[in-house]
């Protein structure tokens, strides 16, 4: 790409997370400091289908940095998926002149993006998702919020479980992935941690594991399952045919991605925006901005969509062995 880059557009697509505006800022800022025109195109790919867009000035992105949610709107257009739907998005491309599009969301926004590029309009991604399921980037813009959010409730949970000696079931979103899953359960010390990633033995994932806490002298046990696993509310009923107990099944769902973005999404969504208009500026495109070992890379989209990403399995040996050996550790 040896053209200069004028005007770009910016959007965020798909579920939103927090640091998705963090992310809008920097866009809009790294284009004023490179003189290239921000725009921003509301609702995702559908406002680009719909010529439904804002000019992103100074003010318009100011106090938007620790705000949750995303001042673009989001959403999930099935127009797109269509050869007409992406001819018209192209079109308002052209009218508005745009020589980039930065897109912000996930796997779906990315497939959106690679098939805007294959039809000429240039496109940078960045990963932002609570899933942490993006297989180029070890982070998603998002994550950390949504684990210290549910991580803040399993707390407020906990203090009731415990005055009560009840069992709680709390299911966490995170899609088909187990990551969000993980690290709240080893950060609230999780009786046991239910992920899609490993296959379910009943007896031994949950019965053996709360009959080990109550054996080391818990009588509050904390069961975390991932959605990806199935309803939280068949397993709570499971524990009571097998263990007698009452357990209070909570489902966390859309609070999730609600809230301020913490320090590290602040952060991480300022720099990829700050890397993918940096990008453009070069020259460079057609790339999801990625983090990998602590730093920025730029990978392929197509590359991107291709990569998988494993949920650490020594972290769920850790989590076995401090929070389910129980009085065999004693
Ligand atoms: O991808 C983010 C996510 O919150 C998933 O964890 C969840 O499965 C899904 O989106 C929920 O989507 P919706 O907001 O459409 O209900």
């Amino acid at each position: 790409m040896d053209k200069k880059i004028r005007r770009i557009g910016v959007l965020t697509s798909g579920g939103d997370s927090p640091g998705m505006n963090a992310a809008v800022r920097a866009v809009a800022r790294t284009a004023m400091y490179y003189g290239i025109e921000c725009i921003g195109i509301r609702r995702g790919w559908q406002g680009l289908i719909n010529s439904d867009f804002v000019i992103l000035n100074q003010d318009m992105v100011r106090h938007i940095l620790g705000r949750g949610g995303t001042i673009l709107y989001t959403a999930r257009s099935d127009e797109f998926m269509t050869e007409k739907g992406r001819e018209k998005a192209v079109a308002t491309c052209k009218m508005l002149g745009l020589d980039g599009v930065v897109a912000i969301g996930g796997d779906g926004t990315f497939k959106g993006a690679l098939e805007l590029s294959r039809l000429g309009v240039p496109v940078m991604g960045i990963p932002a998702t609570i899933d942490n399921d993006i297989g180029c980037s070890n982070y998603t813009i998002g994550f950390d919020s949504a684990c210290n959010t549910a991580i803040d409730c399993i707390d407020k949970l906990r203090d009731t479980m415990q005055s009560h000696e009840r069992c709680s079931v709390v299911e966490v979103m995170g899609r088909h992935a187990g990551f969000l899953a993980l690290y709240v359960g080893i950060a609230v010390g999780a009786t046991s941690v239910l992920v899609p990633e490993a296959e379910l033995n009943f007896e031994r994932d949950v019965v053996e594991r709360i009959q080990n806490a109550r054996l080391s002298g818990q009588t509050h046990f904390m069961v975390v399952v991932a959605e990806g696993v199935g309803s939280a509310i068949d397993i709570g009923n499971r524990i009571h045919e097998s263990l007698g107990l009452d357990p209070r099944v909570t489902v966390l769902g859309h609070i999730q991605r609600g809230g301020a973005p913490t320090g590290r999404d602040r952060e991480t969504a300022t720099r990829m925006g700050y890397y993918a208009v940096k990008a453009f500026a070069e020259g460079r495109t057609g790339s999801v901005i990625c983090t990998r070992e602590g730093g920025i890379v730029e990978t392929p989209i197509e590359e991107a969509l291709a990569m998988t990403k494993h949920l650490q399995m020594d972290r769920y040996a850790i989590l076995e062995a401090i929070s389910a050996s129980g009085h065999l550790a004693n």
